[in-house]
C-alpha cells in the first residue's frame, strides 16, 4: 500500500507450526509480521495501530470463534481487513463471514496456505483502491458544493444587476416629471405670499417633492454598476443614505430608527455601493427579525482590526428575535435561511461577508434569543490598502 514501508499482517493463530508456516510464506512475499497466540494479544495490538491486514485463526479454542472476535473489534470501530482462516467444508462459517465483512477466507492446510501471500496482496490492493475512491469522492463532493455555491452567487449578482437595472429605469423615468413638478411649484410658490392660507400646504408638497427626487437620486446611485467604484466614503454618510432608501419600509414596520454617529471616524477607501449594498441586506435583516417593531441603532466609531491598525467600527443593532446559538455558525452560508419561501434567498449575508472580506474588513455576529442581534463590521482605515482585491 505504501511503497516506503512493507504492510505489516498481524496474525492470530495458536498452532505453532501453521504460524511459522504463514509467516514463512508471508516474509517470503514481502510482508512485515506479527504473530500473536490469543484475541486479547491481537486486540492490544490492533489499539496500537499500524496493522495493515489481519489473518485471523477461525478456531480460537476459548468460547469465542474468529468470527464474533472479528465481529468484537468491528464493533469496537477497530474494522481493518480480515482474511479468516477456516477448516475445510465450513461453508456455513464462510459464507456469514463474507456476509460479516470478511474480505476473504483460506482454508488451513498446507497447500492452502500457499495461497496466503496472493490472498493478502489483493485484499490490499482492494482496500488502497476503496480508500482511493473514497478520497477521490470526497473531493468532488468539496467541489460540487464550490461550484453550487458560485454558481449562486453569479446568479444572485446576476439578479440584483437585473433589479438594479429595472430601478434605475424607472428612477430615470420619475426624474423628468419630478423636476417639473418641481420647477412649476417653485412658481406656484414665489406667488403665494407668506401669510397666504394655502402657503403651509404648498411647503409640505415641496418638501415631500425634495425627499422624492431625493429617493430616486439615490436609487440611480445604487444601481450604477459597482465596477471601479473605489473612493474616499465616509461611512455614516452611505449609512444615512441607505436609510433614506429603507426608511419607508422601517416605518411601516413601526421601527424606531437612532444613530449613534462618532463624527471624528475618518474616512475609508471603499466601494460605496457595495457598503450601501451590506447595510441595505443588515436594515432588511434587522426589520425581519422585529415584525412587531422595536429599534434599529446603526452606530459608527473608530476602533483597532489589529494592534496598529485603526479601523472604522460599524455596528447594526436589533431588539428582534434574535439567532439561536445552533444557528449562529450557518448565518453566513450562501442559502441559509430560516425565512419562507420566496422572502429570503439567504444569501444576504453571504453577500456582505464576501464584500466586507473584499476591502479585508471582519463581519461578526453578536446574538441571543429573545434579546437582538449586533452585526459588527471592522473596516480597516489605511488608505488604499483595504481596497488592492476590489481592483
Ligand atoms: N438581525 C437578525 N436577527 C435575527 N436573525 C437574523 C438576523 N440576521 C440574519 N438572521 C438569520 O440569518 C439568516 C440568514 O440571513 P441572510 O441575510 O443571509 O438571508 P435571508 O435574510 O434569510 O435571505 P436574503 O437576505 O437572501 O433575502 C436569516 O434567515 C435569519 O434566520
Ligand atoms: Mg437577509
Amino acid at each position: 500500500m505504501n511503497a516506503s514501508r512493507p504492510e505489516t499482517v498481524l496474525i492470530l493463530e495458536d498452532d505453532e507450526g501453521v504460524a511459522r508456516l504463514q509467516q514463512k510464506r508471508l516474509e517470503r512475499a514481502g510482508f512485515t509480521t506479527i504473530r500473536v497466540t490469543n484475541p486479547s494479544a491481537a486486540l492490544e495490538i490492533i489499539r496500537q495501530g499500524g496493522i495493515d491486514l489481519f489473518v485471523l485463526d477461525n478456531q480460537l479454542g476459548g468460547a469465542e470463534d474468529g468470527l464474533a472476535f472479528y465481529h468484537r473489534i468491528k464493533n469496537a470501530g477497530l474494522d481493518l481487513p480480515v482474511i479468516l482462516v477456516t477448516g475445510y467444508s465450513d461453508d456455513a462459517t464462510i459464507i456469514r463471514a463474507l456476509r460479516a465483512g470478511v474480505r476473504d477466507y483460506v482454508f488451513k492446510s498446507v497447500e492452502y496456505l500457499d495461497y496466503l501471500p496472493e490472498a493478502c496482496r489483493r485484499v490490499l490492493d482492494q482496500v488502497r483502491v476503496q480508500r482511493e475512491r473514497e478520497q477521490a469522492l470526497v473531493e468532488l463532493k468539496a467541489k460540487t458544493e464550490e461550484l453550487r455555491a458560485t454558481t449562486q452567487q453569479l446568479w444572485q449578482a446576476a439578479r440584483l444587476a437585473g433589479v438594479g437595472e429595472l430601478a434605475a429605469s424607472i428612477a430615470h423615468e420619475l426624474n423628468n416629471p419630478l423636476g417639473t413638478v418641481s420647477l412649476r411649484l417653485e412658481g406656484v410658490l414665489a406667488k403665494t405670499p407668506p401669510d397666504d392660507p394655502r402657503r403651509k400646504s404648498l411647503e409640505i408638497i415641496d418638501s415631500e417633492v425634495s425627499r422624492m427626487a431625493r429617493l430616486v437620486a439615490n436609487l440611480l446611485q445604487f444601481s450604477r454598476p459597482g465596477r471601479d467604484q473605489v473612493s474616499t466614503v465616509d461611512v455614516c454618510e452611505e449609512i444615512r443614505k441607505t436609510i433614506e432608501l429603507a426608511e419607508h419600509h422601517l416605518r411601516k414596520r413601526r421601527i424606531i430608527l437612532r444613530t449613534e454617529f462618532d463624527p471624528t471616524v475618518p474616512p475609508i477607501f471603499a466601494d460605496r455601493q457595495q457598503l450601501r449594498q451590506v447595510f441595505l441586506n443588515l436594515f432588511t435583516n434587522a426589520a425581519d427579525a422585529m415584525p412587531q417593531g422595536g429599534q434599529l441603532i446603526p452606530r459608527v466609531r473608530t476602533g483597532v482590526l489589529q494592534p496598529n491598525q485603526p479601523a472604522v467600527v460599524i455596528e447594526v443593532v436589533d431588539t428582534g428575535v434574535g439567532i439561536p446559538p445552533t444557528h449562529l455558525g450557518r448565518v453566513f452560508d450562501p442559502f441559509f435561511t430560516t425565512k419562507d419561501e420566496g422572502q429570503g434567498t439567504g444569501l444576504g449575508l453571504a453577500i456582505c461577508k464576501r464584500i466586507i472580506d473584499q476591502h479585508h474588513g471582519k463581519i461578526e455576529i453578536e446574538s441571543e434569543v429573545n434579546r437582538g442581534t449586533t452585526v459588527r463590521i471592522l473596516l480597516p482605515v489605511r488608505n488604499g490598502t483595504n481596497t488592492e482585491a476590489l481592483h
